[in-house]
C-alpha cells in the first residue's frame, strides 16, 4: 500500500485521536471532521505498556476505506516491532514507537524499511536525553502531555520545558522533525503549546466529546494558528 504523504514537515497540524470518537460508529466519526483534519491519530494500546486496551490492526484496515488522511498510528506498545509490518500492511503512514520500551535504533530501521514515517515518542517523566540521540533520524517526536493509557486527563503544562528543548534543537540544526504533543490539548491549552514549539495537536476529547465535533476541530485550529510563530 502507498503510503499518504504527511505533507510539509513543521506545518501547524490538528491530529484528531479516534479513541475518544464512538466505536460503534468509528467510520461516520471520522468522516464527519474529514474537512477539518490534517493527520487522523490512531492510539495503539497493548494493556501491557499501559493499562488500557483499545484498537489493533483490522481497525486501522477498515478505517482506511473511509479516510484519505495521513494515519499517524501512535503505538503504546511494549513490542512494537511485531506490529509494524501489520501496521503498515492495514494502511498506518506513520508509526510512533515509545522510546521507554527500549530498541529504538533498531525500530527505527524497521520503519523505514516498511516505507513508515517514524516518530519518536516519550512520556511525561522521560528526560529530553533519552529521545535526543535520535532526533536526526526520526520524522516525528511526540512529547506526551499526560502519562498514556487513557483519553480525557488533564494536560502537564510542565511537559512545555521538554517541548521549548526540542524545539530549540530542531531549529539549532535544521532538523526535519515534526513536534507533537498529545493528551489534554484543547483551545486552551493548544496555544500553550504552540508557543512552547509544538507544531502537531493530537486531541481526543476537545473534538469528539463536543457537540459538534467538526467546529471543535475548526476552533482548535484557529486557536492555534493565532500563536503560531
Ligand atoms: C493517551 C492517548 C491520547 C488521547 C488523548 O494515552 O495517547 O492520544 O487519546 O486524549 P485527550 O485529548 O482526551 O487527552
Ligand atoms: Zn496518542
Amino acid at each position: 500500500m502507498t503510503a499518504i504523504d504527511a505533507g510539509p514537515t513543521g506545518a501547524l497540524r490538528v491530529a484528531p485521536s479516534i479513541l475518544a470518537a464512538d466505536f460503534g460508529e468509528l467510520a461516520q466519526a471520522v468522516r464527519a471532521i474529514d474537512a477539518q483534519t490534517d493527520w487522523l491519530h490512531v492510539d495503539v494500546m497493548d494493556g501491557h505498556f499501559v493499562p488500557n486496551v483499545s484498537i489493533g490492526p483490522p481497525v486501522v484496515q477498515s478505517l482506511r476505506r473511509y479516510s484519505t488522511r495521513f494515519f499517524d498510528c501512535h503505538l503504546m506498545m511494549s513490542e512494537p516491532a511485531r506490529y509494524l509490518e501489520a501496521f503498515s500492511r492495514a494502511g498506518a503512514d506513520g508509526c510512533t514507537v515509545h522510546v521507554e520500551v527500549g530498541g529504538t535504533a533498531s525500530l527505527i530501521s524497521d520503519a523505514r524499511a516498511l516505507g513508515l514515517r517514524i516518530g519518536l515518542a516519550a512520556n511525561p517523566d522521560t528526560a529530553f536525553d533519552r529521545v535526543a540521540p535520535f532526533l536526526g533520524d526520526i520524522d516525528l517526536l511526540l512529547l506526551m502531555t499526560v502519562f498514556p493509557g487513557f483519553g480525557g486527563q488533564s494536560f502537564m503544562g510542565e511537559v512545555m520545558t521538554k517541548v521549548t528543548e526540542a524545539r530549540r534543537e530542531v531549529d539549532a540544526n535544521a532538523l526535519a522533525l515534526d513536534i507533537e504533543v498529545d493528551g489534554g490539548i484543547d483551545v486552551v491549552t493548544a496555544p500553550i503549546a504552540v508557543e512552547a514549539g509544538a507544531n502537531v495537536l493530537v486531541a481526543g476529547s476537545a473534538i469528539f466529546a463536543s457537540p459538534v465535533p467538526l467546529d471543535a476541530a475548526r476552533e482548535l485550529h484557529e486557536a492555534a494558528s493565532a500563536v503560531r510563530r
